[in-house]
């Protein structure tokens, strides 16, 4: 399976990465050592010696330099190596491993995963919904054992909380919502709109809609190549426009999917209260985190892994896929990534480990 490289790929969420600790990590099918520097930027190297390729993430970090445990040759945040402590001490010239740029941005860390020089930070799409300067963040993490484009669908395709989270995220006016799907260059929106909502009764008290009242519903996916999202998702009185929404609920909900390999993914997501809201923000926030994560764990998770176990190796597209009415947004990603990829490749500039 090819992947999209020269684009940015979540690595974890920022606070993750403390200083002196190595965080081993597989993405792309690429073994990767990051770690927080001295002067707290983020940095990432291959993680395989190139004496005996064993993984530089079981040696010692110190002064920004990774020592390998098994022979003690050190390499720097520039993937060269510094210091070899056999011999004359001469560096042979291909001790070096390659390096990933990273950043860090809206509570992420962020890692490029094509040519290095190409990564360009105003690339990264704006996820300053889930600024942890501005919001309260319930952080979560999950390690699907599904691809990646199948994670994208789902939440591209937001019907399926009707029948899939019936008790929890979904209702029965879901699946007969108006669906909008937008392009706007390489951003796909998938929208939706309920009416006449009667939402869970968990649903109604997390979100502070008194029992019983109908709302109309919008929830709105925005999709960055290759697999992030950021869902708005609010309410309004039943009736009310589309214009009165300053008078709904709205929160963000941020789905981020980075590949481990074809059929497994990092799945990290969160969910943004303002700071505004003070304590009962942060209250709020680590409740709809450990709530949204039954669903998530027990019925999306296992619905993915399942559909994994029958696709297997086999490409989707030749399974010719039946498409339906909520598919729009879905396909329209899937083609697009498809074509950046295709684009990517033609210019055979890779550097693949
Ligand atoms: S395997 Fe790393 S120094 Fe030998
Ligand atoms: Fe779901």
């Amino acid at each position: 399976m090819s992947f999209l490289r020269n684009c940015w790929y979540i690595a974890g969420w920022a606070d993750e990465f403390i200083k002196g600790q190595l965080v081993p990590r597989i993405f792309l099918n690429e073994k990767i050592v990051m770690f927080r520097d001295s002067k707290g930027m983020l940095q990432a190297l291959q993680d395989r010696c190139p004496h005996r390729f064993v993984p530089l993430h079981l040696g010692q970090l110190e002064n920004d330099q990774i020592r390998c445990a098994y022979h003690g040759l050190s390499f720097d945040c520039s993937g060269a190596c510094v210091h070899n402590p056999h011999g004359n001490g001469a560096i042979p010239k291909a001790a070096k491993v390659r390096v990933y740029p990273m950043l860090e941005r809206y509570g992420f860390a962020w890692i490029w995963m094509g040519v290095a020089d190409r990564a360009d930070p105003g690339a990264i799409p704006d996820f300053s919904a889930m600024d942890p300067q501005s919001a309260y963040i319930g952080k979560s993490y999950l390690h699907v054992k599904a691809n990646y484009m199948l994670e994208t669908d789902n939440i591209l395709d937001l019907s399926h909380i009707e029948f899939l989270h019936g008790s929890s995220l979904g209702s029965a006016a879901v699946a007969q919502g108006v669906i909008e799907v937008e392009q706007h260059g390489e951003t796909v929106h998938s929208k939706r709109t309920t009416h006449n909502e009667q939402l869970t009764p968990e649903l109604e008290r997390l979100r502070g809609i008194p029992a019983g009242q109908r709302v109309d519903r919008w929830l709105n996916v925005r999709w960055n190549a290759p697999s992030n999202m950021l869902l708005d998702s609010g309410y309004t009185p039943s009736g009310e426009s589309r214009e009165s929404r300053e008078s709904g609920q709205s929160v963000y909900v941020a789905h981020m999917f980075t590949p481990e390999t074809s059929s497994a993914t990092h799945y990290w997501f969160g969910i943004a209260f303002p700071k505004t809201l003070g304590e009962e923000g942060r209250r709020l926030a680590e409740e709809n985190i450990q709530w949204l994560l039954q669903p998530f764990t027990n019925e999306d998770m296992p619905m993915l892994q399942a559909q994994q176990e029958v696709l297997g190796d086999q490409d989707f597209w030749t399974l010719n896929p039946v498409l339906l009415a909520s598919d729009g947004g879905a396909v329209r990603a899937r083609r697009l990534l498809d074509k950046m990829i295709r684009q990517e490749q033609a210019l055979n500039e890779l550097i693949i480990p």
